[in-house]
This record gives structure tokens, C-alpha cells and sequence, in this order.
């Protein structure tokens, strides 16, 4: 079973735990069919692609429903999918569409030998960047609005499931994996899309266990600390959008995740535009 399946079936009756999370990642969604029915004059509503869907417990699909013409969910794991689809009392059909993808050019038939463990595990490093930087990106149905929900870090454990983070290639092939996904986006998005991204957890930032936690004191500290995950800093990850889109991307403030009683994350949400210009500002702290 891919490792993502797994941790899927971890989660896959964790809808409560993941309200406030979800209140936001719906929140974020409807303020952009809100900005994206000011930018123009159709009649009908945007149509809308979730990247990394999963169980669907970030997605308030109901309401998401009343407000998109159509909504395309895409994971790796389509079970989940369908279970996530099913808890909601949806099917699909009738503006609702599942579509399993891997949203990763990975090679991961080059994965095997990609540590420096290996004889030849440099070379295999290279050919995985190489592979990385020319492969087509993964096609996907454009959508006025695109989503990526918390898929970055999970690809990010992809990576380092192979190769160490100490390894001098890890970085690099991170970063290549991060531009490919902001590519992603960019090129499926007839308008604009949201990067949602976890950034720290409690494992390191331990005052993220409270429930009364000062969400923005805690990510000024983690940030200026390096206390986060790699290729995750918010104006890093701000800094790679601005070298694919012409448009300068927006920020949202950051949101506490309390997944459970264990953990709990910091996430935000970086705005960018595709084909057209995107006038989304960073909405309430
Ligand atoms: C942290 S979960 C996001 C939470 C999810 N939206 C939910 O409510 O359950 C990340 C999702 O990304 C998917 N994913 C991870 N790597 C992927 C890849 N390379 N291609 C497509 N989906 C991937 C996982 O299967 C998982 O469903």
C-alpha cells in the first residue's frame, strides 16, 4: 500500500478534529469564487480542482457546491477519495468529478538507489533532478480555481523517505519538487490558486498544543528560528510563485491545525494568479 493510503486511513475519521482547518481551507475556497465573480461577468459560477483531496475532511463540500459550478477533487489515493466523497453524503456526477493522479513527476521507478547509501546514489540523485526539471507536468482539467490542500510537505516526505535531509541533493530536489507544483498549479488555473501548506507542527513547536496558542507570535518565532519545515518558509515559498507568475503572489496570516490531542500545525495559504491578474489581498488575521 503507498504510504499516503496509509496515512489517509489514519486520518479517515478525523472529520471533527479537522474543523477549524476546515472552516479556513472553505473559507479561503469561497473567498475565491467570491474575487473570481468580481474579476469578470459569467453567468455561471467557477469551477473549481482540490489537488490533494484526500479524505476530503479540509472541504466543506456542500456549501463548496452552492458557490462553484463544478468541483474536481484529485489525490493519489482515489479510495480515499470516494469514502471522503461518500461521509459527505455526495457522489459524483452532477458537477462533482474524482480523478486519481500522482502529482509528482517522480520517477519513482528511479527511486531505488537514490541514497547516497547506494555505489552509484549521486548519479541516481542527478538523473531524479534531471528527470524532475524536464518531465511534463501531470495533466489536469483547468479550473478557474485551483486549491492545493497540504500536498506539499506529504510530497516532501516522499522525497525524504529515499534520501536523507543531510544529503547535499535533498534540498536541491526539494526546491525542484516545490517549483514543479507551484508549476502545476499555475498552468491548471484559468485564474487564480491557493497554496495551502503546513509549516511547523508541535513536535518542535511544542506551545502549539495549547488551545489558547498566540498563532502569530509563535510563527514569527518559529520563522526567525528556522523552526520549520524545509522549502515551507512562507517568503520562500512567495519568492518561488514570484519566479513563475508575473503577478506578485499574496500571503494569508497563518491558521492553528489542531489535528489532535498529539499534534498540531501552523498553515497558511500563498494566493497566486495564472492567466490573468489576481487582485486577491490577504483577507482578516
Ligand atoms: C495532508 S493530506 C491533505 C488532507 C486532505 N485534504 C484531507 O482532508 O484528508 C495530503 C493528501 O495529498 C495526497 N498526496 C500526497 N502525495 C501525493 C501525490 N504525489 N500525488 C497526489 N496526491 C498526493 C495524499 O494522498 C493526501 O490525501
Amino acid at each position: 500500500m503507498l504510504a499516503e493510503a496509509d496515512k489517509n486511513i489514519g486520518t479517515r475519521n478525523g472529520r471533527e478534529m479537522y474543523s477549524s482547518h476546515r472552516a479556513h481551507v472553505t473559507a479561503l475556497a469561497l473567498r475565491m469564487a467570491h474575487e473570481w465573480r468580481q474579476l469578470g461577468a459569467a453567468s455561471v459560477g467557477p469551477s473549481l480542482l482540490v489537488l490533494g483531496a484526500g479524505n476530503c475532511n479540509d472541504l466543506e463540500l456542500d456549501e463548496l457546491l452552492k458557490h462553484f459550478s463544478s468541483i474536481t477533487l484529485a489525490d493519489i489515493d482515489i479510495h480515499a477519495l470516494n469514502l471522503g466523497i461518500e461521509r459527505q453524503g455526495l457522489r459524483t456526477g452532477a458537477g462533482l468529478a474524482l480523478i486519481q493522479t500522482d502529482l509528482v513527476p517522480w520517477p519513482r521507478h528511479l527511486a531505488t538507489g537514490v541514497t547516497t547509501d547506494f555505489p552509484d546514489g549521486h548519479a541516481a540523485c542527478l538523473r531524479m533532478g534531471t528527470h524532475l526539471a524536464d518531465h511534463t507536468l501531470v495533466a489536469l482539467p483547468p479550473a478557474d480555481v485551483v486549491l492545493s490542500t497540504n500536498v506539499l510537505t506529504q510530497m516532501f516526505d516522499q522525497l525524504r523517505s529515499w534520501i536523507a535531509e543531510d544529503d547535499e541533493h535533498f534540498l536541491p530536489l526539494l526546491l525542484m519538487v516545490r517549483r514543479r507544483h507551484i508549476e502545476t498549479l499555475h498552468g491548471a488555473t484559468r485564474s487564480h490558486a491557493a497554496l495551502v501548506s503546513d509549516f511547523v507542527s508541535s513536535d518542535t513547536a511544542k506551545e502549539l498544543k495549547l488551545d489558547r496558542c498566540n498563532v502569530l507570535t509563535t510563527a514569527r518565532r518559529c520563522l526567525s528560528e528556522g523552526d520549520h519545515f524545509h522549502g515551507t518558509h512562507p517568503e520562500a515559498l512567495g519568492r518561488a510563485v514570484a519566479e513563475v507568475c508575473a503577478a506578485p503572489p499574496t500571503l494569508t496570516a497563518p491558521w492553528h491545525w489542531r489535528l489532535d490531542s498529539q499534534r498540531s500545525y501552523l498553515v497558511y495559504a500563498c494566493i497566486f494568479a495564472g492567466e490573468r491578474d489576481c487582485s486577491i489581498g490577504p483577507g482578516p488575521s
